[in-house]
């Protein structure tokens, strides 16, 4: 039998609570389904292993997990550890290193869930943001001058590539194509007069090889205000990492707030491991408390499934996911529920051995 090997890093704060309820999941629907198993390996990486050892994650950390299939990651970050060290020495090393150029962020209005629209119609939000991953204003590139005196000056650079926009693109068209859905490229070629221009310019390229696929592209600023007035119109969306990042979390509060967002960080060519995560963070707040929703993570559960190809599962464990909400017997206080993080897990598991 297949034994995909799963490197599970819980992270900080409610990272660990909600990986914890995606993996008995992931169990679950390998025990049920039999095709194939999984097998986890835990790494205690995060802020309170930088507080111990100076460092987010082992010197040899990226060698290891080069040997798994897939990364299953809870959130990063903590109150004591600066936001910029953790982000960049472990979530971000791991996206670039492995070369991880596409992220991919399913937002879906599933019955049940909250939405702070009116008169929107579940099927009006279905859309599929692909949003650059390496890149682009996220580049890292830059420099600050004259630290400190009166003269100072920041530069932060984004980065185009032709390669990187290229791939991201046809990545984007490929998706749409295969899904047969219409591809929105959001971009800012008016005020970003090289960048944006740019991309624009390879958009329309790239698109020679698909005149098969229906285009739009929009202004991020027009985008983010049609993304609330008429989500309709978006199917598949590919923008950069910056409009990314943001119109992603617009989306994931359109589609039933953070406690539900998923996101996957891709490596096509699947040279090294792909990396999937709930898009919330690591809530200090209520960390601890057994009250975090374990949906999102769960929802990023279905998407490793996907991405095995086992597409038929993946979208089993979101319809377990749909229920839980609508039938509304076990929700976390987020979703104005009283049930406990591992009770809404449970109730997934239930549903699940009825539908699958
Ligand atoms: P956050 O996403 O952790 O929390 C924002 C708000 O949403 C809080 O009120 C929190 O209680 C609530 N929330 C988030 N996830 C929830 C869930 N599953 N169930 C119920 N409520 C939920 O964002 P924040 O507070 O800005 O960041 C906290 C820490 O997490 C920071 O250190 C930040 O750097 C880190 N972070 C890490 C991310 C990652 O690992 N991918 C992403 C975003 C933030
Ligand atoms: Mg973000």
């Amino acid at each position: 039998m297949k034994v995909y090997k799963i490197a599970v890093i819980p992270g900080d704060g409610i990272g660990p609570e909600v990986i914890e309820e995606g993996v008995k999941v992931l169990k679950k629907v390998a025990a049920l389904d039999k095709r194939f198993q999984f097998e986890f390996t835990y790494f205690p990486w995060g802020c309170e292993f930088y507080l111990e050892n100076g460092k987010m994650m082992d010197d040899n950390g990226m060698e290891i997990l080069q040997e798994f299939d897939a990364i299953y990651l809870g959130a990063v970050g903590y109150p004591g550890v600066p936001d910029h060290v953790s982000l960049w020495d472990l979530l971000l090393r791991i996206r670039k290193g492995f070369d991880q150029y596409v992220n991919i962020r399913p937002i879906t209005l599933l019955k049940g869930a909250p939405c702070p629209l009116k008169d929107v119609k579940r099927e009006d939000i279905d859309m599929l943001v692909i949003r650059e991953n390496s890149e682009g204003e996220y580049a890292g590139a830059g420099d600050w001058l004259f630290k400190g005196k009166p003269e100072e000056v920041v530069l932060q650079t984004g980065v185009f590539s032709r390669k990187g926009t290229e791939r991201i693109i046809r990545y984007a068209y490929e998706t749409a194509r295969h899904m047969n859905k219409s591809l929105t490229s959001i971009s800012k070629g008016n005020a970003l007069n090289y960048s944006m221009v740019f991309w624009d310019e390879i958009f329309e390229e790239v698109g020679k090889d698909y005149p098969d696929v229906k285009t739009y592209s929009y202004l991020v600023d027009a985008a983010a205000m049609f993304m609330v007035k008429q989500p309709e119109r978006f199917e598949v969306v590919v923008t950069s990492n910056l409009f990314g990042d943001i119109l992603t979390d617009l989306g994931a509060a359109l589609a039933g707030g953070l406690g539900l967002a998923a996101g996957a960080n891709i490596n096509p060519e699947k040279i090294y491991p792909s990396m999937f995560e709930p898009i919330h963070g690591s809530a200090p707040d209520i960390a601890g408390k057994n009250i975090a929703n374990p949906l999102a993570a769960i929802w990023s559960a279905s998407q490793i499934l996907d991405f095995f190809g086992y597409q038929d599962l993946g979208e089993k464990v979101l319809k377990a996911v749909e229920q839980v909400m609508v039938e509304k017997v076990a929700l976390t206080p987020d979703m104005e529920g009283t049930a406990s993080t591992s009770e809404v897990g449970d109730r997934v598991l239930f549903l699940l051995s009825e539908i699958l």
